[in-house]
């Protein structure tokens, strides 16, 4: 770069509901742009509000040093999605506001670490004309595109240590012990911490299941003398409207068997703390690849891990998309095989 050439002005934000691993990916993007590249870094606060609000700061080397281990976001998250239609005619045009901010502030890139939707308003930013690279993250590991997301591995951590902690006191008491995580629609966090956590009845939003035969199951496990069941049961299950997934299971697994029934919500639990060493890993990978695309001038893509590699998609595949649970997942079917059961038949 020649003295007179103006750096590379690269901006991060984090946008939707935070998960360990957010600073880990927001550090490798600024040591690889600050170090590798010389480029300028600027992180935006509060998600896309942040573009809105124009809040922002420049990131240097020290404000990157010390936030690898450590959970949240160093920026500030908010579900601000610039794109959802106002009902007030007084509304101010999102969208045209932050296109001025991004020019305004210099930007030549914006890097949005973020879930599912933060990738569609990621690929509608791109359609406007800005640089735009997503890196996903969530607990849920939901987004589309990606074999994985970080944030997922530490809150399978955080969920297979709470099932662990239930099965001793479930067996002194001999009860039925109900945990609710969480994933929103997708039952991967359930699935995995279900056989992780060695789950007798794990409910996933992704098989249709019949509490009848769930009560059948857990009156089988009560006769064969096991003295207790543990039921991990995803928050994004069908249930009546006003009642969470694990209240409502609970409550029916205890009208239909009159087994002594207890249920446990572990909500944001799950996503908070440090991240583990392979979240930090994950985030540290795609931090530094959504740079190089950056330094190739390859945009309004989102860095994916596929088969064990590092690459990317285009974004505007990604939003609107949701990364499910498939009912031919090689872990159900052998989870079958050893006798757990999903609620759709009797093991
Ligand atoms: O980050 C994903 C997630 O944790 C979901 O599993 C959950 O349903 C949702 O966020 C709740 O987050 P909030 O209350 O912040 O919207």
């Amino acid at each position: 770069m020649s003295p007179e050439e103006k750096p590379y002005r690269v901006g991060i934000l984090t946008a939707g509901g935070d998960c360990p691993g957010i600073n880990a990916a927001i550090r490798g993007v600024g040591k690889t742009a600050i170090l590798e590249y010389g480029m300028e870094v600027i992180g935006i606060s509060s998600g896309f509000l942040g573009l809105i609000n124009q809040e922002y700061d420049i990131l240097d080397e020290n404000q990157l040093s010390g936030i690898l281990t450590i959970g949240g976001t160093i920026l500030g998250t908010s579900r601000e999605n610039p794109f959802k239609k106002s009902a007030s005619l007084l509304s101010i045009d999102k969208p045209k506001l932050i296109k001025k901010h991004y020019k305004e502030m210099g930007l030549d890139a914006l890097v949005c670490i973020g879930g599912n939707g933060t990738m569609r308003t990621a690929a509608h930013l791109a359609e406007a004309g800005m640089n735009v690279i997503g890196i996903p993250k969530t607990i849920d590991n939901d987004v589309w595109g990606t074999d994985i997301t970080f944030g997922f591995d530490s809150a399978l951590s955080i969920t297979t240590d709470a099932i662990d902690r239930l099965h001793t006191t479930a067996n002194s008491h001999k009860r039925i012990m109900v945990i609710e995580v969480m994933g929103h629609h997708a039952g991967w966090l359930a699935l995995y911490s279900g056989i992780a956590g060695g789950g007798d009845v794990v409910l996933l939003p992704e098989v249709k299941f019949n509490i009848d035969i769930v009560a059948k199951c857990l009156k089988k496990r009560a006769i064969n003398k096991k003295p207790y069941s543990i039921v991990v049961v995803a928050e994004g299950i069908p249930c009546p409207k006003g009642e969470s997934a694990g209240r409502f299971i609970a409550r029916s697994i205890k009208d239909k068997t009159g087994l002594e029934t207890r249920e446990t919500i572990l909500g944001y639990i799950q996503r908070g703390g440090d991240p583990s060493p392979m979240d930090r890993i994950l985030a540290t990978r795609f931090g530094a690849a959504a740079v190089e695309l950056i330094a190739k001038r390859k945009f309004g893509l989102m860095v994916n891990l596929i088969g064990g590699k590092i690459n990317s998609i285009p974004i505007d595949q990604v939003g609107g998309k949701l990364r499910t649970v498939g009912m031919d997942n090689s872990l159900i079917k052998k989870a079958r095989k050893m006798g757990v059961c999903f609620g759709d038949c009797e093991p």
